[in-house]
């Protein structure tokens, strides 16, 4: 099965199957971590054909994500001499998939790149769209480019060695896509359970659809694409005050959506019943949607850091019912710090 990203420029397939052959008559460099590389890199190695085949293993972790390790992967690529026909291979998670891309945006001033996903969160967001960055002092994600992968293959076998809470974290970025854009998808969520290999399938399928035709729509985040972000304005607040260490990122989402949902019940956009049923989603796949704000307007302040901030309004991005969304930039302060007063 593969989906197709259509771009104006360059379109391109997410296969999601059972990986056969990467053939290439180029050189390539495969990116990888030690987590990964451990259970997957010969399996990778094995399928890939090309002029010539290296790999470069940085360290794991969102605290590497950083220029020293670009120039790592750079190094890599200048030692081999790698072409502007040459190709860069992500293996990993969305560390290791937005590093490589950044890097093919940048070295000889773009080359292509692969995405081969193996945690959940970069099947189904991370690896499509071609969003690719790293962070420095200044904050997550703040240094990057729009650069889209030539191909994704999506291998499921490659996710069961992902611990529990990374697969739960991923649950997160499938259940934000099911609440704003496919209500049938949320229900079929709610019964089935993802822990079945032909139910990930076809969950995988239908995250990827979406994020597919939104990127389709919006390359560069003019518009629908934002909505990709609900939950995300609270969560990036939660992880910077708890200082990216106690949630990993879908954690984080998942009580960002919880807090999204109290905003958009008091509004009226979401009814008690729908905010009852997204918790119980989330808490079903073991996610928190608890959290307490010490300073309300501390938290408040930390919202004009996010990118979708413009002329000191905050967009927020909010659930009209289950599998619908609205974007709000007037919504009144009293009314955030009422919400926010509910998890102090
Ligand atoms: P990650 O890449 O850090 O992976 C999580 C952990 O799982 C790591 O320790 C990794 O080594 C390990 N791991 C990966 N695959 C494994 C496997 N198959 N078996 C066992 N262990 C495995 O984290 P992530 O959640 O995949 O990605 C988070 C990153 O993605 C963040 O940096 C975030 O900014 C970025 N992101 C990017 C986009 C985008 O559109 N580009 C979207 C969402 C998130
Ligand atoms: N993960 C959000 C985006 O790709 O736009």
């Amino acid at each position: 099965m593969k989906i197709e990203v259509k771009l104006k420029d360059k379109s391109y397939f997410v296969h999601i199957d059972e990986l056969e052959k990467i053939e290439l008559d180029t050189k390539v460099v495969v990116v990888t971590n030690p987590t990964v590389s451990a259970f997957h890199l010969d399996t990778l190695l094995s399928k890939i054909d090309a002029l010539e085949c290296h790999v470069v293993t940085v360290p794991d972790g969102e605290k590497y994500k950083n220029f020293e390790t670009i120039n790592q992967i750079l190094d890599e690529c200048f030692l081999h001499r790698l072409d502007r026909k040459s190709v860069l291979i992500a293996l990993g998670g969305g560390v290791i998939g937005d590093m490589t891309g950044f890097t093919a945006s940048i070295y000889q001033r773009g080359i292509e790149f692969i995405q081969i996903p193996t945690t959940l969160l970069s099947a189904v967001d991370a690896s499509v769209g071609g969003k690719t960055g790293i962070n420095n002092k200044y904050g997550k994600n703040l240094v990057g480019s729009f650069w889209q992968p030539s191909a994704v293959y999506c291998e499921t076998a490659f996710l069961k060695t992902l611990p529990k809470r990374e697969f739960s974290a991923g649950m997160a970025e499938m259940i934000k896509m099911a609440v704003t854009f496919d209500r049938s998808f949320f229900e079929w969520l709610e019964n089935n359970s993802l822990h079945v290999e032909a139910n990930l399938q076809y969950a995988l399928r239908e995250c990827i659809k979406i994020k597919a035709d939104v990127v389709s729509q919006d390359e560069r985040e003019q518009g629908v694409r934002a909505v990709l972000n609900y939950g995300h304005t609270f969560a990036h607040v939660i992880e910077n005050e708890t200082k990216y260490s106690k949630y990993l990122h879908g954690e984080a989402v998942a009580i960002g959506i919880v807090m999204a949902n109290e905003l958009a019940f008091e509004l009226g956009l979401l009814s008690l019943e729908d905010k009852k049923r997204v918790n119980l989603l989330l808490k079903k796949y073991d996610l928190p949607v608890e959290y307490k704000i010490n300073n309300i307007e501390k938290f408040y302040d930390a919202f004009f850091l996010d990118k979708k901030s413009f002329n000191h309004k905050i967009k927020f991005i909010l659930a009209k019912g289950i599998g619908g969304y609205i974007m709000k930039d007037d919504i009144e302060k009293s009314l955030i710090f009422k919400v926010l007063g509910n998890f102090s």
